[in-house]
């Protein structure tokens, strides 16, 4: 967490938002020209199936050098990168793309994820995804905008009637855990959807497009701008038992389904310690 310093005092959200804005934007053109043809995993992470490329990389690359040219007394955490430190009072929680597995594919869900924090609360978000043909951007006291134009959640009518999106960790343990979860969800809910980005499953909420949302294990860079998004669109976000959101569960709905939601998922200990996973899976799985 960074430490509120003068500048960060006077840093406005807005301000930021721009910032991310560009430097987003321009991460999607390079991710969506310089692609390669056959594209490859270049390194593995938690499981076999966690993969990086090397375009994850030069995304992340870049982010990092448009943000410090501008800022450079900022602190960085990518996913790829780790944590830089600044002395400005600002950080910035990136996801250089978000949905790797589908980019890896050639499938359109996925996203650059840029968040901006002043002294641990996240300010300004965008989430952009070139080949859905959307960005969304959010700043804490200013609507949530997709492609410029404000959003909000749905209405929907009860959780028996509801779309609810989920994503699934990297390790064999989390994921066995998270079907039991999704064995007792799916029989009480109108369906299910697994898009493959937490980022864009974030503002999909924020539009209305499915009416809430929930994951265990992800990182800062899946949800920080996509929560800001998100509750600025008028989504609850939050965790279990009254948790803020983090690795241990992230819940964001339609406020009229959020309680049912948060209810079920409790009653199913779907926020079981996510510590109990190992951090990698055996080399052959489990
Ligand atoms: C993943 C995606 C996926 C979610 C995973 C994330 P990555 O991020 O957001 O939808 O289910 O939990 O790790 O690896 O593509 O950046
Ligand atoms: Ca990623």
């Amino acid at each position: 967490m960074t430490q509120p310093g003068a500048v960060a005092d006077t840093v406005s959200p807005r301000a930021l938002l721009e910032l991310a804005l560009v430097a987003a934007r321009e991460a999607g053109d390079l991710l969506v020209r310089t692609r390669p043809q056959g594209l490859r995993a270049e390194a593995t992470k938690t499981s076999p199936t966690d993969v990086v490329t090397e375009m994850d990389r030069a995304s992340e690359r870049l982010l990092r050098e448009r943000l410090l040219a501008r800022r450079p007394g900022d602190a960085i955490l990518g996913e790829e990168g780790g944590a830089s430190s600044g002395s400005s009072g600002v950080r910035w929680v990136i996801d250089p793309v978000d949905g790797t597995v589908n980019y890896l594919y050639g499938l359109p869900h996925w996203a650059v994820s840029v968040a901006a924090e002043v002294a641990g609360q996240v300010v300004a978000g965008v989430v952009h995804a070139p080949e859905l043909g959307h960005t969304w951007t959010a700043t804490v006291d200013s609507p949530a905008c997709r492609d410029g134009l404000p959003v909000s959640v749905s209405d929907p009518d009860g959780l028996a009637m509801a779309l609810v999106a989920t994503g699934f960790g990297y390790t064999s343990a989390r994921r066995a855990r998270q079907a039991r979860v999704l064995t007792g969800v799916l029989p009480r809910v109108r369906d299910i959807r697994r898009a493959g980005a937490a980022s864009v499953d974030l503002c999909l909420v924020a539009s209305g497009a499915v009416d809430g949302y929930y994951e265990q294990g992800l990182k800062p860079w899946d949800l920080a701008a996509g929560a800001l998004i998100a509750t600025r669109a008028g989504a609850r976000v939050g965790g279990l038992s009254g948790q803020p959101p983090g690795e241990r569960m992230l819940v964001a709905a339609a406020p009229g389904i959020f309680d049912e939601l948060v209810g079920l998922l409790a009653a199913l200990d779907a926020d079981d310690d996510p510590r109990a996973d190992p951090s990698t899976d055996p080399p052959q799985g489990d």
